[in-house]
């Protein structure tokens, strides 16, 4: 029975869940955290930073590169979370098909990447390697939006794509965890296709970028 074998329900659980992603995903949307979000986290001396379903890890190193670039990335610290262990073990790696990294290239560059998408990385046969410097400040961790407490006190919290998935008692409870895990005055991002609309944490927070899913908690 697939429930009573841990290594069967480990697989049974990376079939089911859906793991699409892609480096700059959206890159009007890198291009507002940029220009909106990074002024914000300037402010603070110490940044924290959850990704919370990050899958095998392409929208960490992207933020990891944007802080770099912007120059906040040695004092800033990524947690990027996912239920997904296996996804986990190969955001961990960083090892990314090289027939990507054209895609991966427009994206950043469409998203106000100012530098070669190719320092960033080094090309081994079919593969890509992220940089060893993008590494140094996450901390990659299993964590379940649904059964799962409160992360950490962060000014930034990413979960995009993910909410789509979920029912709308389950969004309300994700939502609940980071309105808590969030400072005053912290900042909400969401995919494209999700909201705030409509549920109940919404009067906690007002819009910074509607049409890129940005929202900032109210003091
Ligand atoms: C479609 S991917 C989105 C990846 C990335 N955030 C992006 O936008 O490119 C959805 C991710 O959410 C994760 N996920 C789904 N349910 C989850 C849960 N209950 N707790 C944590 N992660 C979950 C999946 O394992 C998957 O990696």
């Amino acid at each position: 029975m697939v429930v009573q074998d841990p290594h069967a329900a480990g697989l049974l659980l990376h079939d089911l869940s859906i793991t699409v992603t892609e480096m700059f995903r959206d890159p009007d949307f890198y291009r507002a955290m940029r220009e909106q979000v990074i002024p914000l986290l300037r402010t603070y001396s110490f940044i924290k930073i959850w990704h919370a379903g990050c899958s095998t890890g392409q929208e960490v190193y992207s933020m990891a590169i944007l802080l770099q670039e912007e120059g906040i990335y040695d004092r800033t610290t990524i947690y990027a979370t996912d239920f997904n262990q296996h996804a986990l073990d190969l955001a961990r790696e960083g090892v990314y098909a090289a027939e990507a990294a054209r895609a991966y290239t427009m994206s950043y560059q469409r998203s106000g990447g100012s530098r070669s998408f190719a320092d960033y990385y080094t090309s081994a046969y079919d593969h890509i390697v992220m940089d060893r410097s993008l590494k140094k400040n996450i901390v990659w961790a299993h964590h379940n939006l649904v059964t799962d407490q409160v992360f950490a006190e962060v000014q930034l919290i990413l979960c995009r794509n993910v909410l789509i998935y979920f029912n709308k008692d389950l969004q309300a409870r994700a939502l609940s965890l980071f309105t808590d895990s969030l400072v005053s005055g912290g900042v909400l991002a969401l995919g494209s296709r999700e909201t705030l609309q409509f549920i109940d944490q919404e009067r906690e927070f007002s819009a910074l970028d509607v049409r890129q899913r940005i929202y900032r908690k109210k003091y």
